[in-house]
């Protein structure tokens, strides 16, 4: 019996202490992360002491209840926003400002309406030769199955389509590093579910490493390397749940199912009421399975 037979998803209680991975491409340090109030007393604390690592082509997501610090935690990360304190380093750099290198891809809304799907391809790339151009704009529109819309413009396409824009210009800029924050939380199921096929068939194929936000658990297991489970605001990760099953996912295997009800558990998430156990429901989103 091999490993992923016995253990699918090996829980390793808690996140790995800063600088322990070698191979670790991110690195987040003790990061903390307060937004002010009016008043002292209305400060809000999102983040409270944020150890994690992401190595080398690693998939990795974070998962955790709505409104705990996801985002806050991504855009730090990316240099969007400094932490309160604590420090990210990428790459053996501090992370001071947004670099062209590591590439966003957010939910909706990230393509620009006024150019096309290969334009919006392209866009990263005006420096480049313009056969050199043309050539990997075409290059990742086929990779994300864009063939032949090449010259459409975005509110011709679906939503599912549009994203396929926004993770074609994410590779087409060739970053090192793809952050995503919920890039398929305006999609519908079945989309959602095909969307993260094709993402999965892309990471093999690409190796980028990828810290991946979701509050939705099946998204997270179908994905990932390794689950950075997050707590409640003031949030810190709780817990890693590393995903040693191979790819493409059976979503219905015991294997499977077991990962999952893991990462519930870690979130104290009771699955058949969605509440959790300080007594609050969740967003629904992250309690019924692949909605
Ligand atoms: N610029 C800001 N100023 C003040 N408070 C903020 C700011 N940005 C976020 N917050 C607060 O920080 C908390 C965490 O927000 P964040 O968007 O990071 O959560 P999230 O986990 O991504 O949520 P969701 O799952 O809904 O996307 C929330 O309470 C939010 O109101
Ligand atoms: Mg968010």
């Amino acid at each position: 019996m091999t490993r992923a037979e016995s253990d699918p998803g090996s829980r390793t209680g808690g996140a790995s202490p800063a600088g322990k991975d070698a191979d670790a491409v991110v690195r987040i340090r003790d990061v903390w992360m307060t937004f002010p109030g009016k008043t002292r007393d209305k400060d809000v604390h999102v983040l409270e002491g944020v150890h994690a690592e992401v190595r080398n082509g690693e998939f990795v997501c974070i998962v955790g209840p709505s409104g705990c610090g996801k985002s806050t935690l991504l855009n730090i990360v990316a240099g969007f926003l400094p932490p309160t304190a604590g420090q990210v380093t990428v790459e053996g750099k501090q992370v001071t400002r947004p670099d062209a290198r590591r590439i966003f891809v957010f939910q909706e809304n990230g393509v620009f309406p006024w150019l096309t799907v290969a334009q919006n391809v392209g866009f990263g790339l005006q420096r480049r030769e313009p056969t050199e151009r043309d050539s990997i704009v075409q290059h990742y529109i086929e990779m994300v199955g864009l063939t032949g819309f090449e010259r459409a413009f975005p509110r011709e396409l679906s939503g599912g389509m549009r994203q396929r824009v926004e993770i074609a210009r994410a590779l087409a800029a060739q970053p090192s590093i793809i952050y995503m924050d919920e890039p398929f939380g305006a999609l519908d199921y079945l989309t959602r579910l095909k969307m993260r096929a094709d993402l999965i068939r892309i990471w093999q194929e690409e190796r980028k490493t990828i810290l991946f936000v979701t509050h939705d658990i099946e998204e997270a297991v179908q994905l990932a390397d390794r689950v950075l489970v997050m707590t409640r605001r003031p949030a810190t990760i709780k817990e890693e749940v590393k995903i040693d099953l191979p790819r493409p996912r059976d979503i219905d295997s015991p294997d499977y199912l077991r990962v999952r009800d893991r990462i519930f558990d870690a979130m104290g998430i009771d699955r058949t009421t969605g509440r959790s156990g300080e007594g609050e429901s969740l967003d629904e989103k992250s309690v019924v399975p692949g909605l």
